[in-house]
């Protein structure tokens, strides 16, 4: 009877060694595999992040993930199915699709209404010019010898332009005359939930799908655990844009033709018929996204921008930008004294600082992910079909190689003869490059050089009652992104 115990125990002890042995044999194989004999085994970076997907997912919860990660793509990459979440109403658009082909196909039906002579010529710069008028007066009117918070106000500027460019009458916000309800937009931005939801949605979507199509009993639990109320981040700003779809859909014939909107252009294309043509929601998708693309980065940049020149070190950039722009002399003034859009955007200066901001506060800091059909070879290393590679403006944008000193902010240095300014302008990637890039960049220098012109033209800055207490800060998707050196966003304009 003892000697059978004594079996059963050694069988007992053999079994568990054996299960142990497999275990560690299958952890070691797994770690071999990752570490050494993978295709991307070379790829200099953290371990940890070979070994698992999860590595990366907890930088991107924290929101710290574009401060470790850096990888080189070439030329034919398409974007991944990270951005799918830019799909709007359930339609794919220019910004998600992935393939090279449908992107270019559609790009090309609005590209001319993104051309540099289109934003700084007529019906778009008058626009913008005006915005920048109404901009100033909000400061007259309101600032009253108090410093005031430039988050809101300037989010006012870059909404109402967008809406005017996009929409046009159809769907035009007045933020800057005061209507609150266009203020109340603002709103989705503040939320803070949009982050987690964004994390949801790229690393859990089966299960977020699941959790937000819960009803009754089981949606009631389920609610309490969504990351944001709503499914998708932007709620009553994607309900604005596809309002203003309907207004501008009901407009006559000829009404239509008359407006210069973005809408408009992209109108000439609706048919269900015709290959190749759009359909109500691929419009609406189409818009709700450019909508999305022109509030943010614009703002965040002059934030930012005002900021910068606001700290009483940066002093000396401030006064040389407003040598500048007060420099200007009457004939490249519009009669209410704005400067033209298209005098401000040849500011030497004006452009310097705004480079220097973009490149240390791009609003778009985060890697870019983008994958290639087949297999390639970036730098030398073998790169397997499919595999997702990335460039991050934030990383770029610091190397110390190329940009003296990358971590202070010195406009001078892109005017600087002695620095490296064909290398700088190379890694300059706040616009990301190539057919992906950004489509609206000509649009937000417009916006910004003539802001920053007309602002400097009357008015300086310095640190507001709080200012150094807390950090600007912006969220990108779902990275956090704040000056690091310092803190704090109210600025006095006297
Ligand atoms: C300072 C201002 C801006 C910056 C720094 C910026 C940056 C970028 C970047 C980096 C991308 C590529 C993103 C990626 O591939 O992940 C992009 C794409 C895009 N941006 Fe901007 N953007 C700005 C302003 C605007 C404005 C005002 C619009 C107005 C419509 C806009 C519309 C778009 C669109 C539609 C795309 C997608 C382009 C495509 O897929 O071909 N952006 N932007």
């Amino acid at each position: 009877m003892k000697v059978v115990c004594h079996n059963t125990d050694i069988k007992m002890f053999m079994t568990i060694a054996a299960a142990f042995a497999v275990s560690i044999a299958f952890v070691v194989h797994y770690i071999c595999k990752s570490l050494f004999f993978s295709p991307l085994a070379g790829i200099p970076g953290p371990k940890a992040f070979a070994l698992t997907k999860w590595r990366l997912a907890f930088e991107d919860y924290k929101g710290t993930l574009f401060r470790h990660c850096v990888y080189g793509a070439g030329s034919g990459f398409e974007r991944t199915t990270f951005y799918n979440m830019f799909s709007t109403y359930g339609r794919q658009n220019m910004f998600s699709f992935s393939s090279v082909k449908q992107h270019g196909d559609r790009k090309k039906l609005f590209a001319h209404a993104y051309a540099k002579s289109t934003m700084l010529k007529g019906e778009t710069a008058r626009t913008i010019e005006t915005k920048v008028r109404k901009f100033i007066e909000l400061l007259d009117r309101e600032r009253d010898g108090r410093s005031i918070d430039i988050f809101p106000t300037l989010h006012y500027f870059s909404l109402d332009n967008i809406t005017e460019f996009v929409f046009g009458n159809a769907g035009k916000t007045a933020c800057l005359d005061g209507v609150e309800k266009d203020r109340a937009l603002l709103r989705d931005i503040m939320a803070t939930g949009s982050r987690r939801l964004t994390w949801f949605t790229v690393h859990r979507p089966k299960f977020t799908t699941w959790l937000y199509s819960r009803t009754g009993l089981m949606g009631c639990v389920a609610r309490r655990f969504y990351p944001l109320q709503g499914p998708i981040p932007y709620t009553d700003i994607k309900l604005h844009a596809m309002k203003a779809f309907r207004i501008f859909s009901n407009f006559s014939t000829k009404e239509k033709a008359k407006q210069s909107s973005l809408i408009s252009k992209l109108w000439k294309h609706h048919s269900t018929q015709k290959e190749g043509g759009l359909d109500d929601l691929d419009i609406a998708s189409e818009c709700a996204d450019h909508l999305d693309g022109g509030i943010d980065t614009t703002s965040d940049t002059l934030m930012f921008a005002i900021w910068s020149l606001s700290r009483p070190k940066h002093e000396k950039f401030q006064q040389r930008l407003i040598n500048e722009v007060r420099n200007l002399s009457e004939d490249e003034l519009n009669a209410d004294g704005i400067p033209r859009a298209e005098v401000a955007s040849k500011l030497e200066y004006v452009d310097a600082v705004i480079k220097e901001t973009l490149r240390l506060f791009a609003p778009l800091p985060a890697s870019q992910p983008r994958s290639l059909p087949k297999d390639t070879t970036i730098d030398g290393y073998p790169i397997p079909a499919r595999t997702v590679v990335s460039i991050s403006p934030y990383i770029l944008h610091r190397n110390g190689n190329i940009f003296r000193d990358p971590l202070t902010f010195n406009p001078d240095r892109w005017l600087d003869p002695s620095q490296d300014t064909a290398g700088m302008n190379k890694l300059f990637w706040a616009f990301s490059s190539g057919g992906r890039m950004c489509i609206g960049m000509h649009l937000a220098m417009a916006e910004m050089t003539t802001f920053l012109a007309a602002l400097y033209r009357k008015y300086t800055t310095e640190p507001g009652d709080d200012f150094g207490i807390v950090s600007p800060g912006i969220t990108s998707r779902f990275e956090i992104f704040y000056d690091e050196s310092c803190s704090g966003v109210r600025v006095r304009f006297t």
